[in-house]
């Protein structure tokens, strides 16, 4: 099994290229499904949750064919099948957004339960019974999502949590549903929004994408055609993340920004001069430590939990005391636990962990459990000193492209093992 191996203590600098969206790219694979005529798609991130989702598009029968690095043309005519097996669905949850798209073109979707993972229970019943709303005779039979529907008809639904996925299943079921939809309490994410924007290039009618509230008058087809990808904000928050462990001084290009707010503002907050133009961010720590900063995730435009694990590896080692609160997830502090065996100094008191930064960790073999659990211990390894080894890396492999060599790019010394 693949390993990373660290030798902590080099501050990041230089420049590196942001890659595509991975919570963009998977909603908008699956939206290819709703397009007559083929998909071009471009700046789509090289992943194993994008190979996951390619392989499930061409089990259902479409036809995906690579350009190059990030580029591929899907075609979704051909689907013959409307089955999301468990072997693919158990490798990645969000092979559920295949369930709206099909159920909307072709009448019928079997999508297997994605049961839990390591940061939660991550239910699905938002989804089922936005769908059951717009008409569709669902039900889960024995471990499947089973879903029927001659045509879905729009409806009023609101959404008793916030569901990024939620709300991203419900939209590219109503763009080809009878009538108008209105889906409130809608998740505001930027990849929402890119989703949306990907569908409204095809044809679609979306109002309100990025508010609360998303209005979709259907129609009767969706064409295909090109898109771009995002750039992934999560990707770039956490290198920003390690350059401000590091002391060092980065800039990172082919971003947006404006999808950082939150985390630009408390990289600011902890010390960090933060410069950005309409397309790069540039971070200079200058070589000082980083104040510990207090975070509490909450839904887009608030501080992403997708970027709570790394800022508790950033607390591990800075000035002060500080508290980290996750109201997204129930179980999403398992980095938490790995820190604590390279010098942490935190404790973990229910949906809560209270740091007092060292100034140096030690390095030291650790697991890795969820993909933004892996890495914030692959910040801690550069921030520690000595080695860190980090194991069960596949999970970093779903969610970051080409990570060690991007961060061979800045300076780290990092390399990855096959024992
Ligand atoms: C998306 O997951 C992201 N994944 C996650 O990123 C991200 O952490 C999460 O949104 C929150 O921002 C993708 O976009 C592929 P949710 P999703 O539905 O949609 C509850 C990563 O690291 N809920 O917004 O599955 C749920 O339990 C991943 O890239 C229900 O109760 O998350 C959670 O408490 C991890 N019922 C809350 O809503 C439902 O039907 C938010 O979950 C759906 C969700």
């Amino acid at each position: 099994m693949d390993k990373l191996e660290i030798v902590g203590g080099t501050p990041l600098h230089g420049e590196v290229i942001a890659s595509g969206a991975k919570n963009a790219a998977l909603p908008i694979l699956a939206a290819t499904l709703l397009a007559e005529g083929p998909v071009t798609l471009s700046n789509v991130p090289h992943l194993n949750d994008v190979t996951t989702s390619v392989k499930l598009l061409r089990s259902v029968g479409a036809e995906v064919t690579f350009h190059d690095g990030t580029s591929l043309e899907i075609d979704s005519d051909s689907t013959n099948d409307f089955v999301a097996p468990y072997e693919l669905v158990k490798t990645m949850r969000a092979s559920i957004l295949v369930l709206g798209p099909l159920l909307a073109r072709f009448g019928q979707a079997d999508v297997s339960l994605p049961g839990g993972c390591a940061i939660g229970a991550r239910p699905v019943n938002l989804h089922v019974e936005g769908l059951a709303a717009m008409g569709a005779e669902i039900s889960i039979v024995d471990g499947f999502v089973r879903a029927r529907a001659k045509r879905l008809k729009g409806a009023r639904i609101v959404l008793d949590t916030v569901t990024v996925t939620g709300t991203e299943n419900l939209v590219m079921a109503a763009t080809l549903a009878e009538g108008e939809s209105l889906i409130e309490n809608a998740a505001r994410e930027p990849e929402v929004i890119d989703l949306c924007e990907f569908l409204t290039s095809m044809g679609a009618q979306i109002e309100g994408a990025g508010t609360s509230t998303i209005r979709v008058q259907g129609v009767a087809v969706l064409r295909g055609g090109p898109y771009s990808v995002m750039p992934d904000r999560i990707e770039i928050g956490t290198y920003l993340v390690g350059a401000a462990m590091t002391g060092g001084r980065i800039k990172i290009k082919r971003t947006r920004p404006n999808d950082l707010d939150a985390v630009l503002q408390k990289l600011e907050e902890c010390g960090a001069d933060v410069r950005v133009d309409s397309q790069s961010i540039e971070l200079d720590m200058s070589g000082r430590r980083p104040r510990a900063v207090d975070i509490r995730t909450a839904p887009y435009p608030g501080f992403p939990t997708d970027m709570q694990a790394q800022f508790c590896a950033l607390n591990a080692v800075a000035e002060g005391t500080a508290v980290i609160t996750e109201t997204i997830f129930e179980n999403r502090f398992q980095h938490a636990l790995e820190l604590q065996r390279m010098g942490a100094n935190l404790s973990i008191q229910g949906n809560t962990v209270v740091s007092r930064g060292v100034e140096r960790l030690t390095g030291a073999p650790v697991m890795a459990t969820d993909l933004r659990a892996s890495a914030s211990l692959v910040l801690a390894g550069l921030a520690a000193r000595g080695t860190t080894l980090v194991d069960r890396i596949y999970h970093i492999d779903r969610g970051y492209e080409c990570l060690e060599e991007k961060l061979a790019q800045l300076g780290a010394q990092i390399r990855r093992r096959h024992d």
